[in-house]
């Protein structure tokens, strides 16, 4: 069975992590081995630099190395051996959090980001095509208004680097998640302003259309 790269991406406040232990639920009983893991993260390395990002004040350069060096790390360590072991890879976050977040959140050059994404995701196995990247199958964009995310954030654990950014900061990063979108039809876009139930459905629903999620599972969270 073929490896399958699903991630889930949107501003923060959006919900997406409530939704991991449900998808790793239908998968599994799809009768599949799930890998879950997160960006920037999901190897001892990369969670290092994860406390780093997530912290310490740094010019926008700085924080884009930093992110695809713990990509890069991620991607050989986990990512890769994972799909070639046929697993679905359940990731929260991946590039494109790179093009929102530092592109269009922080005004960063996304030509450069591109170059480092080409660099850091070129496939290594020996049955790709050169200059083949690795990407994600599927990307469930989970889109909200950033004045509802703000809402939900506020008053939760005390905000981290990104967090703490003013509800301008989150226009860019969403504007810059659909500007990701448009026209890649690996992106489910979800409606996230819902209620929990009905993200839920909409989640089953985008699966259903790629022929990802037997209707007849029943694992609403
Ligand atoms: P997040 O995934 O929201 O985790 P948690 O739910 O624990 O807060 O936090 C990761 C933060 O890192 C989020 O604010 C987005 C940011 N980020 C980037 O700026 N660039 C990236 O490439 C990635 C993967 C994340």
């Amino acid at each position: 069975m073929s490896g399958l790269f699903l991630t889930l991406e949107g501003i923060d406040g959006a919900g997406k992590s409530s939704h991991i232990d449900a998808l790793q639920a239908l998968f599994e009983a799809q009768g599949r081995h799930v890998t879950r893991t997160r960006e920037p993260g999901g190897t001892p390395l990369a969670e290092t630099l994860r406390t780093l990002i997530l912290a310490q004040p740094m010019d926008a350069l700085t924080e884009s190395l930093l992110v695809f060096a713990a990509r890069r790390d991620h991607v050989v360590r986990v990512i890769e051996p994972a799909l070639a072991r046929g697993d679905v890879v359940l990731c929260d976050r991946f590039t494109d959090a790179t093009f929102a977040y530092q592109g269009a959140g922080r005004g960063f050059d996304t030509a450069l980001l591109s170059t480092l994404e080409h660099w850091v995701q070129a496939a290594s196995s020996p049955t790709s095509q050169p200059h083949e990247l690795l990407q994600p199958d599927i990307t469930l964009w989970f889109d909200v208004a950033p004045e509802i995310a703000a809402e939900r954030l506020a008053g939760a654990r005390l905000p981290d680097k990104f967090e703490s950014q003013p509800v301008d900061f989150f226009r860019r990063v969403a504007a810059g998640y659909a500007e990701r979108a448009a026209g890649a039809p690996r992106f489910a876009r979800i409606d996230a302003s819902r209620p929990r139930e009905q993200v839920w459905q909409q989640i089953e629903s985008a699966l259903a259309e790629r022929g990802l999620a037997a209707s007849q599972v029943d694992s609403a969270p």
